[in-house]
């Protein structure tokens, strides 16, 4: 056991990650994704410092309707202040709902007004934390897995990267998919690889190479992803085979994250209930792996030059 508080002395923001969480009334039993979201909860909740947000990046249901967001809402009510800030953006599993994708939309963004305390106007959206700008996409219409980003938010992307990095300082983008064939995709989107997998399998997909230009446009951005539910991987599994839970390509970070409460497969260490914690500094990003359900820290897989988190100065 251990709260959760900075790596070094005089953190600028401290922000719970989580993904996945899938809250589900069909699942076989409802109350666990529920028992480990509270967990994610309860941890931030208890951290020796106030958290600056707190943040899901989508599938934060398995299906947007209201009583997915209902059950969700119950866990809140038990944890209604895990950080200074809530961010809930959109995954795929919440565009889905029997009425279809704008009912989903509605749902969630009435699910968002409860939880965060103010919905956002459109599927993506941005904040000022601390003087860092966080970006969270999320698609606007349903195609299934992938998400429809479009050129309006594409475009508005690349505008708050330009705004954002202009004086130096680093960016912190939330998209439910991994652009394409990061992270050991597309093989690590399924617990069973399939020798003639689509290469966008797991990914943006379509306009993942529109997603990627404007990224590496800038310097200090740093992505991070959910989705395909892989387990965490570190600098082991990028030695032999190539892919990591953490990566870096041209100047830009791409971190993935397992899903909190599914089963998850691919990695090195393939526990549910663990995510990260993003600790900023002025001249450095730490992100550290986070054991949920114990509320400890996750040290099984060593990510960089045998520590158990990811340092990059900016
Ligand atoms: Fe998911
Ligand atoms: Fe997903």
């Amino acid at each position: 056991m251990g709260k959760i508080r900075p790596l070094y002395d005089n953190c600028l923001v401290s922000c719970v990650i989580a993904a996945d969480t899938h809250i589900d009334i069909k699942h076989p039993q409802p109350w666990l994704p529920q028992l480990l979201l509270k967990r994610a909860l309860s941890d931030s909740t208890n951290a020796r410092t106030k958290q600056d947000a707190f943040i899901i990046i989508g599938d934060t249901t398995s299906r947007g309707d209201d009583v997915n967001w209902g059950l969700t809402e119950d866990c809140f009510k038990k944890y209604p202040a895990p950080a200074k800030e809530i961010f809930l953006p959109l995954g795929n599993h919440d565009t889905w709902n029997d009425d279809g994708y704008d009912s989903a939309i509605d749902c969630w963004r009435r699910a968002v007004k409860t939880i965060c305390g103010k919905a956002p106007e459109r599927q993506y959206f941005s904040a000022d934390v601390n003087g860092f700008r966080f970006v969270f996409m999320g698609s606007v219409g349903d195609v299934g897995d992938m998400p429809v980003l479009g050129e309006e938010q594409l475009a508005w992307l690349d505008g708050e990267l330009a705004a954002g990095t202009a004086d130096g300082r680093p960016v912190f983008v939330f998209n439910h998919q991994s652009p394409n064939g990061r992270h050991g995709l597309p093989q690590t989107a399924t617990a069973h690889p399939e020798p003639d997998i689509d290469p966008a399998e797991g990914g943006v997909g379509e306009e993942s190479d529109a997603l990627e230009a404007i990224l590496k446009k800038y310097r200090n951005v740093f992505y991070f992803s959910g989705h395909s539910h892989m387990g965490f991987c570190g600098e082991r599994f990028l030695r032999e085979r190539g892919f990591s839970s953490f990566e870096e390509e041209d100047g830009v970070a791409l971190f993935n994250l397992p899903s909190n409460a599914c089963g998850n497969h691919s990695g090195e260490n393939n526990r549910n209930c663990v995510g990260l914690v993003l600790e900023i500094y002025k001249d450095n990003v730490v992100v550290r792996p986070r054991d949920f359900l114990l509320h400890t820290w996750f040290g099984k897989v060593p990510v960089r030059d045998g520590k158990p988190y990811f340092e990059k100065e900016y």
